[in-house]
């Protein structure tokens, strides 16, 4: 008993040994914090820190030893999950004073724990699963700067809480709903757009402005409307929720993904260190590509308080093209053989036969299709005759790909009419869902990405998958990406069913050369598909990463990669 209140005495005071033993192993965690009343009587009764120091001294001698005998830390370059203890958390009490020192540090109204605050930041409607109720957040934390996210972290490592960060909420692999009893960091009042630097296309924003803010923003002000955001992907979707999934979305094709589409950040780390990883230039050969390293962690390492965007240039004329073929392998033919002759789109889309099927029924637009693989193109230039030869080209094109019907819009309004099909798609295929398939019906939204010479197979594979279960499915792609979604419809007893399907079109996907998430991110779900993809090592060098720069484990914990041998996410995952 003595040895553990000494323990304790360290693991609340680290110094620079303790922390790095911390880092990667620490003692049967549960019984040392349920110990912690006994540490504090035990110091009340010496008052000395001294001798505790030096029994924690020895105690760190002997885990040292037992280190070097069975892991590799800190010899080896990666950190295997085995070779970790349970990450060990503070207690619900020491949550709740985390929690008050967080309200006298940056202010009590900026911290908030309703019920409806917290349920809030658990469900958006498309995640496949739910915290369990001793999983849930305890508290939402509206800061307001990049201060306010360093103190928080600061305090949030003095008792070792967990934290989510949590922006627009819109993403779609359950990345922010939270597997640990922990605090939420709503970064949405950081909206500020703090500088815009037209001659240089870039723009310093705070992390929680909406990418559709900052293009309304642009659009009002003279001089900049013809500036924006290359990249989109939900709508309410934050810059910092972006940045942290490589978002991307209908424009990628054009303007690459957000990581293609920032030059520099600026991140609280998780024991409140303040970083940026760049200055502003957009050329440089300076150090590590921390910017890079922050794209797509999933808010794991750091917290995103400022970033650094680019802003794309809208070319003056913009239309729409909407054609038809027969089969899916001729639209991708097709989609293939333009880029050959070096055409840039700023979208292409594609809907296959069922979708298409699905926007017939909607009655939501003034058009009818017939239900086969359908393009949806953005085509834009310098001016109308510009653009009219891009159009007689790519007829000629998706003509030797077999196309059954080509539309082009002869005006603004028209081509917004044809592209609605398109962007309206996801509400449709919820009503279908609801009146087609069960009231209850979910819909999992998969998010795979090939090489686009393999798009067609893999879909071909799918789809004979897909036929063999007792499933409403459909396909849409980003095609000038590689990168399509097969929305699987379920009713909630075919939960099981649907989980096991996506798990074998992982493995269809694998088998083409492609990656489990093209966009949206790995979250909870996909963490095995990602070790899949890219063999254990390359897991193991990620949570390397993750340790080092997050020795306790608290930010959020659990996403992307396993950073706990008991990992609670099964339970997580067993529906809602
Ligand atoms: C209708 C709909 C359509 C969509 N279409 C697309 C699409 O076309 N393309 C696409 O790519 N995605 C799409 N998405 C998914 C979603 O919009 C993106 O994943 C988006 O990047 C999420 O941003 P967010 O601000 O909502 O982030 P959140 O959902 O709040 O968070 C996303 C991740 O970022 C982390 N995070 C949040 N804030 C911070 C921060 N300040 N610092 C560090 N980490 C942070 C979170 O912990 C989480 O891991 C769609 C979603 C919906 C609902
Ligand atoms: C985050 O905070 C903003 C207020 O700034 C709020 O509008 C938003 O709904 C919050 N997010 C969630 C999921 O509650
Ligand atoms: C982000 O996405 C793009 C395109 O999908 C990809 O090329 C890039 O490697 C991703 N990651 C980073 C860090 O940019
Ligand atoms: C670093 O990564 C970012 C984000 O993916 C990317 O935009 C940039 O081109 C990379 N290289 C440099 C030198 O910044
Ligand atoms: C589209 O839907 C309408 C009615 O909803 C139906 O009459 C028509 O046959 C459908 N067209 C196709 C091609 O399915
Ligand atoms: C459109 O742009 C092209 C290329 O710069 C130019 O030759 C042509 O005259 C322009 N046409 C019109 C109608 O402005």
């Amino acid at each position: 008993m003595l040895g553990r209140a000494f323990c304790r005495q360290f693991v609340r005071r680290p110094n620079q040994l303790s922390r790095n033993l911390n880092a990667v192993r620490f003692q049967s965690s549960k019984r040392l914090i349920s110990n912690g009343n006994r540490f504090s009587s035990f110091a009340s009764i010496t008052g000395s820190f001294t001798l505790g120091s030096i029994i924690g001294f020895f105690l760190i001698q002997e885990w040292d030893s037992h280190y070097s005998k069975t892991q590799r830390f800190p010899l080896g370059s990666t950190t295997p999950l085995d070779q970790l203890n349970p990450p060990q958390y503070g207690s619900s009490q020491d949550l709740e004073k985390c929690v008050q020192e967080i309200g006298k540090a940056i202010g009590e109204t900026k911290v908030v724990s309703t019920a409806a605050a917290i349920s809030h930041h658990t469900e958006n409607g498309f995640n496949i699963g739910k915290p369990l109720p001793d999983q849930r957040p305890r508290s939402v934390i509206y800061v307001e700067s990049t201060e306010d996210v360093s103190r928080v972290m600061k305090l949030a490592t003095e008792y070792r809480i967990p934290v989510v960060p949590f922006s627009g909420g819109t993403c779609l692999e359950g990345s922010t709903y939270s597997t640990r009893e922990c605090i939420i960091i709503n970064t949405s009042k950081m909206n500020q757009i703090l500088q815009v630097f037209p001659d240089d296309l870039d723009a310093l924003v705070q992390a929680g402005v909406g990418w559709q803010q900052l293009n309304e923003y642009l659009t009002q002000q003279p001089g900049l409307e013809n500036l924006m955001l290359g990249c989109d992907c939900g709508p309410g979707a934050h810059i910092c929720g972006m940045v942290n999934t490589n978002a991307s979305g209908i424009g990628a094709t054009r303007y690459g993904s957000m990581g293609a589409n920032i030059i520099s950040v600026k991140a609280v780390l998780p024991d409140g260190t303040i970083i940026k990883t760049k200055r502003r230039p957009r050329k440089s050969s300076a150090g590590y590509n921390l910017t890079g390293l922050l794209v797509g962690s999933e808010g794991t390492l750091a917290i995103v308080t400022e970033v650094t965007v680019k802003l794309q240039v809208r070319q003056p004329f913009e239309t729409v093209a909407v054609v038809q073929f027969p089969t899916l392998s001729d639209s991708v033919q097709a989609v293939s053989d333009l880029f050959k002759k070096g055409f840039q789109f700023n979208a292409i889309e594609m809907l296959d036969a069922k979708t298409m099927e699905c926007v017939n029924k909607s009655n939501q637009i003034s058009r009818t299709y017939e239900n086969v693989p359908t393009l949806f193109f953005k085509i834009a230039g310098l001016n109308k005759t510009v653009v009219n030869e891009y159009i007689k080209e790519l007829k000629h094109i998706v003509k030797l790909n077999h196309c059954t019907k080509v539309e082009t819009a002869r005006s603004n309004e028209e081509a917004t009419e044809l592209f609605a099909a398109r962007k309206n798609v996801l509400y449709m295929m919820l009503d279908y869902g609801f009146n087609e398939v069960h009231e209850e019906a979910k819909m999992w939204i998969t998010d795979f990405a090939v090489p686009i010479s393999t798009m067609a197979s893999t879909l071909e594979k799918v789809g004979q998958l897909l036929d063999t279960k007792p499933l409403h499915y459909m396909v849409l792609g980003h095609v000038g990406d590689g990168n399509f979604h097969c929305d699987i419809f379920y009713r909630p007893d075919q939960y099981q069913l649907v989980k096991d399907v996506v798990h074998q079109m992982n493995k269809i996907t694998l088998d083409h050369e492609g990656t489990c998430s093209g966009e949206h991110g790995v979250g909870l779900s996909k963490r095995d598909f990602l070790q899949e993809e890219l063999g254990k090592d390359t897991i193991d060098f990620m949570r390397r990463l993750k340790v080092s720069i997050d020795p306790l484990r608290i930010l959020n914990p659990d996403k992307m990669i396993k950073i706990d041998p008991k990992d609670p996410v099964d339970e997580y995952l067993k529906g809602i």
